[in-house]
C-alpha cells in the first residue's frame, strides 16, 4: 500500500528519475551541513564572542556610581553607546534571528539588572537596557562586535555551487540518457509498423541493445516480406488456373453439377482475396491525418446500402483528427461489421474518445465468444466450432487476424468482449491518440 502510494508520486520519465537521482542526495547534503554549521559553528561563535564583551560591560556599570564624567569617558575607551538616563526598551529579537537569540541569553545569564535587549530596530546595532541604581542606562554597540559577519555567505556559496554542479551534472547526464530515448523511440515506432532511421550510440550497454533491437528489426521486416511476397504469390499464381476453370466452367452446358462447380470455385476467388487482403495488412499505406467516426459512418453507410442491419450508437460531438492509415483501419471495420451481421444479425458502430485513445466499438446481437475461446478467435485461420457447425458461409478465419493487426500497426488493441446492450460480441479497437 505504502509503496503504491510512494510509486505514484514518483516521477516516470527516466529524465525525472535522474534528476531525482542527482538532487535528493546534494539537498540532504546542503541541509545536514548548513544545520550542523549553524547551530554548532555560528551559534557557538557568537557565544564566545558575546562572552568577550561581557567584561566591558561590567566596567562600563561599575563606572556608573562614579558620575557622568566617568561614564562617558569608560564609554569612550570601550567604544560604547551610553546613555543615562534613558528609556526602557522592550525585548526584540526576531524569532529566526538565531544569533540574535544566542547574544540575548548570554547577556541574560550575565547580567541580572539587564532589562531590554533590542536587535530589531537597527539590524546591525545591538541596543541595551540596564536598570542601575541611578536610573534606567541604554548601551549600544555594532552587531559586529557580538557575531560573525555575513555568515549566510558560506550558505550562498554551497548553494550557488550545488546549483552549478546539479546543472552539470544534469547536463551530461542527459547526454547519457539521450540514446535510451532514440531506442525507445525507434522500438515503439517500430511495434507501429514504422521504421525510423537508428544508429546505436551512447555507453557500451545501450549501444547493444541498441544493435540487438536492429537485428530483430530487420529479421522481423524479412520475414513480414517474405510472408508477404509468398502469400499474395500463391494467391495471384492461383488466379490464372481459377479464372480458365471458371471460363472453362461456363462454356459447358448449364446443369445442377457446374452451378455447383462455379459455386465452389466463387468460394475459392473469395478465399484468395481474403488471403490476399492479410497479406496486405501491413502493406506500407501512409499514415495521414483523418477523422475516426468519419471511416465509421462511412463504413456504416456502405454495410447499409448493402442491406445489413448496422446502425450508429453514440458518436463524438466534435470532430477530432488523428494520424491513422484510413483503408486499413476501413477494412478493420468492415471486417468486424461483416462479423457481426453474419454471426448475429443487428450490429451496432459507435466512436468514443478518451483520454489517450479512441475506441471503436463493434456490437452485435448475436451468440458472442465464451471468455476462453476469445484468445484463440484472435489467431490467424482460427474459426470457432460453433460458426463452423452453423455453417455460416464460406470464412477463412482472417477477418479478426486482420482487424488486430490493423490495431497493432497503429499501436492500439483489438479487445473482445460481452455486449451489454444487445447482448452478443463487443469488439473494441483501441487507438492511441
Ligand atoms: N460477432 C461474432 N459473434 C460470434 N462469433 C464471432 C463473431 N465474430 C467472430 N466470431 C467467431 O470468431 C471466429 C473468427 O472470426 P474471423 O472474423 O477471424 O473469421 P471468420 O469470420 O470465420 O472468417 P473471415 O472473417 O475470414 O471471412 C469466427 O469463425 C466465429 O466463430
Ligand atoms: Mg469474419
Amino acid at each position: 500500500m505504502t509503496q503504491f502510494s510512494i510509486k505514484r508520486y514518483l516521477p516516470r520519465s527516466l529524465y525525472g528519475r535522474a534528476a531525482l537521482i542527482l538532487l535528493v542526495p546534494i539537498i540532504t547534503i546542503q541541509l545536514v551541513v548548513s544545520f550542523a554549521f549553524i547551530q554548532r559553528l555560528y551559534e557557538d561563535v557568537t557565544v564566545q564572542m558575546t562572552q568577550n564583551m561581557v567584561p566591558q560591560l561590567e566596567l562600563l556599570l561599575d563606572a556608573v556610581p562614579n558620575g557622568e564624567g566617568a561614564l562617558s569617558e569608560a564609554a569612550d575607551t570601550l567604544q560604547l553607546g551610553a546613555n543615562l538616563p534613558a528609556e526602557a526598551l522592550k525585548e526584540r529579537v526576531r524569532f529566526y534571528d538565531l544569533s540574535g537569540r544566542a547574544v540575548r541569553d548570554t547577556l541574560q545569564s550575565s547580567f541580572p539588572a539587564l532589562t531590554g535587549v533590542d536587535l530589531v530596530e537597527n539590524r546591525k546595532v545591538v541596543r541595551l537596557a540596564f536598570d542601575t541604581p541611578q536610573g534606567m542606562m541604554q548601551v549600544s554597540f555594532p552587531r559586529s562586535r557580538v557575531s560573525a559577519r555575513n555568515p549566510h555567505q558560506l550558505l550562498v556559496l554551497m548553494l550557488a555551487t550545488g546549483a552549478l554542479m546539479t546543472l552539470i551534472a544534469y547536463l551530461f547526464l542527459r547526454n547519457q540518457l539521450k540514446p535510451i530515448r532514440r531506442l525507445a523511440t525507434a522500438a515503439e515506432a517500430f511495434g507501429k509498423g514504422q521504421i525510423v532511421p537508428y544508429h546505436p550510440s551512447g555507453a557500451n550497454e545501450v549501444r547493444s541493445a541498441g544493435g540487438a533491437f536492429l537485428n530483430m528489426r530487420s529479421r522481423i521486416e524479412r520475414q513480414t516480406q517474405q510472408r508477404t511476397l509468398m502469400l499474395s504469390g500463391v494467391s495471384h499464381d492461383l488466379r490464372t488456373p481459377l479464372t480458365r476453370l471458371k471460363l472453362g466452367l461456363s462454356m459447358q452446358p448449364q446443369d445442377a453439377d457446374t452451378d455447383a462447380l462455379l459455386g465452389d470455385v466463387g468460394e475459392m476467388e473469395n478465399l484468395i482475396s481474403a488471403f490476399l487482403d492479410f497479406a496486405r495488412a501491413d502493406a506500407t499505406e501512409e499514415l495521414e491525418p483523418c477523422d475516426p467516426a468519419d471511416l465509421v459512418r462511412e463504413v456504416a453507410a456502405n454495410a447499409q446500402r448493402a442491406g445489413q442491419a448496422v446502425t450508429l450508437g453514440t458518436m463524438p460531438e466534435e470532430p477530432g483528427e488523428m494520424k491513422l492509415r484510413p483503408m486499413a483501419i476501413k477494412r478493420a471495420l468492415e471486417n468486424l461489421a461483416g462479423n457481426a451481421t453474419r454471426y448475429g444479425t443487428n450490429a451496432r458502430l459507435s466512436v468514443e474518445v478518451l483520454e489517450t485513445a479512441v475506441r471503436i466499438r463493434v456490437e452485435d446481437d448475436g451468440p458472442g465468444i465464451p471468455d476462453d475461446k476469445r484468445e484463440e478467435a484472435l489467431k490467424p485461420f482460427a474459426r470457432l466450432d460453433a460458426a463452423r457447425n452453423q455453417n455460416k458461409g464460406s470464412g477463412v478465419g482472417l477477418g479478426l487476424a486482420i482487424a488486430a493487426d490493423i490495431a497493432r500497426s497503429h499501436g492500439g488493441t483489438l479487445r473482445l468482449g460481452e455486449s451489454e446492450a444487445l447482448g452478443g460480441l463487443c469488439v473494441d479497437l483501441v487507438l492511441p491518440r
